[in-house]
């Protein structure tokens, strides 16, 4: 086994499964909030969209997508956030983020001992976090680098305060806004700073947009490429906006050098998404109605939930956009404490510790049950 498979620590997410079985052998009602997967249907549209594409022969699809699923993601990226980008050059469809996640260091990082000409070799993310950026880089034979952030400001990813020294050896540096697991956004002047940091030190900025449609107050989020393009990539996904996380389906865009030199890794190594996939998605991001309807199906869920949790006296921070509730424990317990007590009336959550260090005071619901299912919790919340 590769020494590298062999000293990953298991999934903490895998805790959930056993959980469930727990439950369930007590023939209690589960009430599942651990996982960012939503049940709702994919809308009829994608799903016809997709069976229409299914051609009588299926040949081996180019590394560099469909051309009508890249024009889609321009189109989309324009109306969404006014930004221009090149179909032919700036857009490559990706198997969802989370493999693009894996892979991007793989392409980017450069390890001293393989001759590189200069020593990009860490990979840096805020932490709490997606799990994957961390397990992409250690794949690749990288350094990483987790930036703890906390409720204090906001979950911001700062450069100020980074060390040079760091900042220069970053091959890569991952923004996540909306951000999992808290739901807190990123101000634009932010952005800006990472920008102006990125021109001085070179890394590759990129930046993980796959809730950025699930929003529900104040300003909604932002995408990096409304700030800069050169050394730039924006990563966004079809996973929640339009319910399609069993398809696989998303697409990395920005800077065309970094989007060419992508290209030529990913045509080695074969994964693209099957075309009658990319038909699907490329109605997916052109329509906007479905995506619609489905936040509002979130926005129900979120208000019931609130109005319990803040019923309870417990603080609820961040959560203003994306697919979770990053709620804080009370006073005299921890995450996992309290995660095992809401177990026993049945309700599943993440403990905060699930996502990284210093996160014991937090447990993450993702907004998964049916809203019927959320009116329940709302009754069952235990007290105290
Ligand atoms: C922050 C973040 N990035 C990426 C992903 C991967 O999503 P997908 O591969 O379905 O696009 C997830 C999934 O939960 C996520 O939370």
């Amino acid at each position: 086994m590769n020494e590298r498979l062999a000293n990953q620590p298991p999934y903490p997410m895998v805790r959930l499964e056993e959980w469930r079985q727990e439950i369930a052998e007590r023939g209690v009602q589960l009430y599942d909030f651990g996982t960012g997967d939503p049940r709702e249907p994919t809308p009829a549209l994608l799903r016809q969209a997709m069976i229409d594409a299914v051609p009588e022969v299926s040949q081996y699809p180019a590394s560099v997508g469909v051309p009508a699923l890249r024009e889609a993601a321009a189109g989309y990226l324009q109306r969404r956030f006014g930004v221009e980008i090149d179909p032919a050059t700036e857009v490559l469809p990706t198997f969802g983020s989370k493999e693009a996640i894996f892979h991007l260091p793989m392409t980017f990082v450069q390890i001293p001992g393989d001759g590189a000409a200069s020593a990009k070799d860490t990979v840096v993310y805020g932490e709490p976090a997606y799990p994957v950026y961390e397990i992409g880089a250690l794949f690749a034979g990288a350094k990483t680098h987790a930036v703890t952030l906390g409720v204090d400001n906001g979950y911001a990813m700062d450069p100020d305060g980074l060390p040079d020294s760091l900042l220069q050896r970053a091959a890569i540096v991952y923004l996540n806004y909306p951000h999992n697991p808290t739901g807190f956004l990123l101000a634009p002047k932010m952005y800006e700073k990472w920008v102006t940091a990125r021109e001085r030190f070179g890394f590759v900025l990129v930046s993980d947009e796959c809730y950025v449609d699930l929003h529900y107050e104040g300003d909604a989020p932002r995408s990096l490429l409304e700030f800069g393009r050169e050394g730039c990539l924006v990563l966004h996904s079809l996973s929640k906006r339009s319910g399609m996380t069993g398809y696989r389906s998303g697409f990395l865009a920005g800077d065309a050098k970094l989007v060419s030199t992508y290209r030529r890794f990913r045509a080695s190594m074969g994964t693209t998404p099957q075309e009658f996939v990319q038909a699907a998605a490329a109605v997916a991001w052109t329509d906007t109605e479905h995506v619609e309807a489905r936040r509002a199906v979130f926005v129900k869920k979120r208000e019931v939930l609130l109005a319990a949790l803040v019923e309870r006296g417990l603080r609820v921070h961040g959560s203003t956009a994306g697919l979770y509730l990053w709620v804080e424990v009370p006073d005299d317990t921890t995450d996992t404490d309290y995660a095992a007590r809401l177990r026993e009336v049945g309700i599943l959550v993440a403990p905060g510790s699930f996502f990284g260090e210093g996160q014991e005071r937090f447990v993450r619901l993702a907004l998964v049950p049916t809203v019927e299912e959320c009116r329940e919790v709302a009754a069952a919340w235990p007290r105290r």
